[in-house]
């Protein structure tokens, strides 16, 4: 098996300064029955960072950010959120460190019942039970514009197309004002136009919000375009990590042809 190797020669974010990462992914073991999916993998992603995380299907990406949100639990290892180990919380403190992340689902993944705008209300409904009925809605239109679906607040996601769903889904990523924000493969089922148009959105929400983001692809053009750094997953754990150029300049064949058939 490849084994792990960090060939960054000029790390991105807070790599290599004393900052607490934004997300700490360490020596993390995940076995589904017999299955070994994740095999004591360990990353992590500085504040106002950007990670793609690639890998062929089946290879642990979703599995690995349902961890880092805590849906799930590691069998061993810890994952860290701004410096808090999120295993062995309760509940409610889980939920507290939650409401810090937004995730967008690995197929938008909006309530089919319910309207773009309602889509987008329910964190609000549920984590800022604070807000009045018009700061909501202000929020709600503040947010649907902000990705460009201003006026589709009353459409059902069944009429809007697969790019515009993602718009939504990540309007509601980015209700609760994140400070992490996870994206589980943005582009994928996309056509080439649309995929653009969704990586400058990613870029100009990053510009403006300043979050820490780790985004799982398929899409090679994505992750360079929207990221500081890229991590290659294989057998549940990170082949190789660095920039762009890095990967391109790697000798491992895996890497190689990772990249020659993306
Ligand atoms: N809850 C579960 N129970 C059993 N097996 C699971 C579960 N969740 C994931 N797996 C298995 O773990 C493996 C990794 O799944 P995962 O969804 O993380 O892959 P992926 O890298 O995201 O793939 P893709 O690129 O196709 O989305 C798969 O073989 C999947 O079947
Ligand atoms: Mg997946």
């Amino acid at each position: 098996m490849a084994t792990t190797t960090d060939i960054s020669t000029t790390p991105t974010g807070t790599e290599g300064d004393n900052s607490t990462p934004a997300v700490a992914v360490k020596n993390v073991h995940k076995t589904f029955g017999i299955h070994k999916v994740l095999n004591g993998i360990s990353l992590s992603v500085g504040q106002g960072e950007t990670l793609a995380v690639l890998g062929r299907s089946g290879t642990g990406k979703s599995v690995l950010l349902r961890l880092i949100i805590g849906l799930s639990q590691p069998d061993s290892g810890s994952i860290h959120i701004q410096g808090q180990n999120i295993s062995g919380l309760s509940v409610d403190q889980l939920g507290a460190v939650r409401t810090k992340m937004g995730f967008l689902f690995q197929h938008a993944a909006l309530y089919d019942s319910l309207t773009v705008a309602e889509n987008v209300a329910f964190p609000l409904e549920h984590h800022r039970r604070e807000m009045s009925k018009s700061e909501r809605t202000d929020r709600i239109q503040g947010l649907l514009a902000e990705v460009g679906m201003g006026g589709s607040l009353d459409k059902m996601p069944s009429d809007i197309s697969g790019g515009m769903q993602k718009r939504v889904g990540l309007a509601r990523a980015l209700a609760l004002d994140p400070e992490i924000l996870l994206l589980d493969e943005p582009t994928a089922g996309l056509d080439p136009i649309s995929s653009r148009e969704i990586d400058e959105l990613i870029l100009k929400l990053q510009r403006e919000h300043r979050m820490a983001s780790i985004v799982v692809t398929h899409d090679l053009f994505s992750a360079k375009t929207i990221s500081n750094r890229l991590a290659l997953l294989d057998q549940g754990n990170v082949v190789v990590e660095g920039t762009f150029e890095d990967l391109q300049q790697c000798d491992i064949q895996f890497v190689r042809d990772f990249l020659k058939h993306s």
